[in-house]
């Protein structure tokens, strides 16, 4: 293991978000520190997804602040976060079906060019020779993920398990610091959430990315994360390594819960 668990990179501090009657996250805090993996699990509609939307820009949350490398930010939209160096996958995939792989993982570079519309469509100099960078980074993601006989192939057409793949490489077009993952596995066979467990610890360890996973799968989750948040009907009921919130009577509770 080269990397190591360094100081907070992100804080999310007493986090409420309520859609009219529906409280969704109630008073939620939990730190991420760099280079670490931290899991968020709990039950179906727990506030697992509402907490990556607060983190990224799509929810305003009514109360509490969340603060990136000490600065806090409030009332920022998704696009600023993102400029920020975070980037994030979605649990229904927002890929564009009819483009291929390679144009899609493209699109994650569009925060990162500089050149203006106009001089692209034009194809003049130095709007051609940044478009052969981001294409050069691009590919190497599709190495990467090792996706490259579908690099033409549009991502409607390939098996579900490998758009799930397209998704990450999207998000890892931006370069992030920090990485959000709503649930990259669901709906994958054994092997292919073996893969996916693979990528993200590489993600990890190769580009020191700093990653939060929300995972359904509690094989994978004590497996490859560091720390794990647990939520359920939107409070925090558990927070620790895997082991701690393994044998937190809480979380057992409420996973027992869900169960009968
Ligand atoms: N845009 C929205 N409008 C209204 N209610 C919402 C909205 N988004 C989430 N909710 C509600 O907030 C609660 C938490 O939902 P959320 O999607 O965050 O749960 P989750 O933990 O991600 O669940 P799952 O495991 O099923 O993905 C649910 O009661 C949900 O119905
Ligand atoms: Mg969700």
């Amino acid at each position: 293991m080269t990397r190591a668990i360094g100081d907070v990179i992100l804080d999310v501090q007493n986090i409420s978000l309520s859609f009219g009657g529906v409280k969704a996250l109630t008073d939620i805090s939990f730190d991420l520190r760099e280079h670490e993996i931290r899991a968020i699990i709990g039950p179906n509609g727990a506030g697992k997804s509402s907490m990556l939307n607060c983190i990224n820009g799509v929810y305003q949350p009514q109360q509490g602040s969340i603060a990136l490398r000490g600065r806090t930010f409030r009332h920022m939209n998704s696009r600023q976060v993102a400029e920020m160096g975070v980037a994030r996958t979605f649990q229904n995939l927002a890929l564009f079906k009819g483009m291929s792989v390679l144009d899609n993982i493209m699109t994650g570079r569009n925060l990162r060019m500089k050149s203006n519309l106009l001089l692209q469509a034009l194809r003049l100099g130095p709007a051609e020779r940044e478009e052969i960078a981001h294409r050069q980074v691009v590919e190497r993601i599709i190495d990467f993920l090792e996706i490259q006989p579908y690099r033409k192939t549009p991502v409607g057409k390939m098996p579900y398990g490998l758009q799930k793949r397209v998704d990450l490489g999207r998000a890892l077009a931006m370069e992030p610091q920090v990485l959000l993952l709503d649930e990259p596995m669901a709906g994958m066979n054994v092997e292919e959430k073996q893969d996916m467990s693979r990528f993200i610890l590489d993600v990890n360890d190769e580009f020191g990315t700093t990653i939060v996973l929300i995972e359904h799968d509690m094989g994978v989750v004590m497996d490859i994360s560091d720390r794990v948040v647990v939520l359920d009907y939107g409070k925090k009921i558990g927070d620790g390594t895997p082991g701690e919130v393994r044998g937190n009577p809480d979380v057992i509770r409420a996973y027992l819960g869900v169960q009968h």
